[in-house]
């Protein structure tokens, strides 16, 4: 009973005044066990250490339901750490991870000392100069998780995890470009049409990306006018909270939460319904294809993964080269079809055989480059990928 009053007050206390923040000042220290968190004023978001894998890692997480969702992560790439490290905001303004062993990493980059802390109900995590100017903040620098309120500027992009449970970077990202257009791409990749799998196909200067409580994710130009709804939001708003999140799998969704029911996200929608669309999902020398709606990589004929169970290390020959030749000395090839497929990039020749009676339908017949070895497209690794047609 005393939980369910308490998130009542949290979710109301949530919607009524999302500015209102708990300030933090210099000299303030956090530990992963006692005084993990500092609390915004509601108790809904919280800046600090959470769990992750073995240790602890410092972040952003909604604190006041029963999962702990992190919204924001610092230096996602580091190893988490142990107990007995130690979070200092300092007398000097920086906020730094100490170990116990005495080693400092600085936890943000910001251009000058910091000389107040503050952590709001929007869940933004801010650091003020002497002058009380906004010096560094959360919501400039997301991670795969975009909040209501906060914006993803031109230039900035959303990463995906390596997993639900893994934060550190993974293979997709949802850029905020310059030139207006919202655009998806695997990690390492240049921004160019090539290597994109989705686009708002909208253009401008300084167009962002924005959230609205309601769950409408729309883009406004620079003089502040809607160009486009990405979703069009209209979700429950009372005691309830909508994110917008990038996905392991490539693909970003809002996610919505009664918290009053402190029950699971459920995602209300997603960019899309191809889960084979986030393109390099399955590696060189695989294919995509959607079973039961979940996606499933595939080896081509005469391949096998690299690593079982790793989608992303790709296929590679199952056979030596020497068996592909005959009792002759000279070279043999397997042709095989594969129907309802379609190439994504130009790294595999396609013949068109006359040896093979095509009056079915259009086919590809794929020429398997046996003899060839599979290195040699090492860069396309991230592109390669087919899709079933059908
Ligand atoms: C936190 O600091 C800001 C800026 O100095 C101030 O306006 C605000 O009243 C403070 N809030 C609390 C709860 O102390
Ligand atoms: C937690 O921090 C508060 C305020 O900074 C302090 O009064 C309290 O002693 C700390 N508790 C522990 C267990 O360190
Ligand atoms: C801190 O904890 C780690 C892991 O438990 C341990 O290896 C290390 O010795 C500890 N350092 C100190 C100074 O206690
Ligand atoms: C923003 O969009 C509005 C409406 O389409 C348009 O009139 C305005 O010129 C745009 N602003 C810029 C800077 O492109
Ligand atoms: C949230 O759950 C509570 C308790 O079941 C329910 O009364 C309320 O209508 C729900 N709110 C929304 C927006 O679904
Ligand atoms: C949340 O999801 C987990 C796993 O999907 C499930 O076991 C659990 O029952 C769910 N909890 C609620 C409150 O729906
Ligand atoms: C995506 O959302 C649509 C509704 O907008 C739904 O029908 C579909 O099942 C969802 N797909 C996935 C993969 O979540
Ligand atoms: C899967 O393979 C890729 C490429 O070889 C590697 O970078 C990644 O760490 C592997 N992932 C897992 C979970 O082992
Ligand atoms: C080897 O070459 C001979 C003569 O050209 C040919 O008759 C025979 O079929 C070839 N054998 C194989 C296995 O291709």
């Amino acid at each position: 009973m005393a939980s369910i009053i308490f998130f009542l007050l949290l979710a109301l206390s949530f919607t009524a005044s999302a500015q209102r923040q708990t300030n933090i000042t210099l000299g303030s220290s956090l530990t992963p066990i006692t005084n993990s968190s500092w609390l915004s004023p509601s108790g809904l978001y919280a800046f600090g250490f959470f769990r992750q894998r073995d240790g602890y890692s410092i972040g952003v997480f909604l604190s006041g339901i029963s999962l702990k969702t992190v919204v924001w992560a610092a230096r996602r790439d580091d190893a988490p750490v142990p107990s007995n490290a130690t979070l200092l905001f300092t007398s000097d303004g920086r906020v730094v991870l100490t170990s116990a062993q005495g080693s400092r990493t600085s936890i943000v980059s910001a251009s000058q000392p910091a000389s107040l802390a503050s952590m709001s109900d929007s869940g933004n995590f801010v650091l003020y100069n002497s002058d009380r100017e906004i010096i560094w903040q959360s919501f400039d620098h997301p991670t795969d998780t975009l909040l209501p309120t906060q914006q993803l500027r031109a230039g900035a992009e959303l990463v995906s995890p390596v997993s639900e449970t893994e934060l550190s970077t993974g293979i997709y990202r949802l850029k905020m470009q310059t030139d207006g257009n919202l655009v998806q791409y695997p990690v390492n990749t240049p921004d160019t049409a090539t290597y994109a799998y989705f686009a708002s196909g909208t253009n401008g200067d300084d167009v962002t990306l924005n959230l609205d409580p309601d769950g409408r994710l729309y883009l406004l130009n620079s003089t502040g006018f809607n160009i486009k709804n990405i979703a069009d939001g209209g979700y429950p708003t009372k005691e309830t909270i909508n994110i917008m999140k990038l996905d392991a799998d490539g693909i970003f969704r809002l996610y919505s939460q009664n918290l009053t029911l402190n029950g699971n996200w459920s995602a209300v929608w997603n960019s899309t319904r191809d889960k084979c669309q986030p393109k390099g999902s399955c590696g060189l020398n695989g294919y995509c294809v959607v079973k039961d709606q979940e996606a499933e990589c595939i080896c081509l004929p005469g391949f096998k993964f690299v690593t079982q169970g790793n989608w992303t290390s790709g296929c590679e020959r199952d056979f030596d080269a020497e068996s592909c030749k005959d009792k002759n000395g000279s070279s043999a090839y397997t042709m095989e079809e594969l129907s309802n497929i379609a190439w994504e990039d130009v790294s595999y020749s396609v013949l068109s055989s006359t040896t093979k009676d095509n009056s079915f339908g259009s086919f590809l017949m794929i020429f398997l480059l046996m003899l060839m070895p599979v290195k040699l497209f090492p860069t396309l690794s991230h592109v390669s990928r087919l899709w079933l047609e059908n």
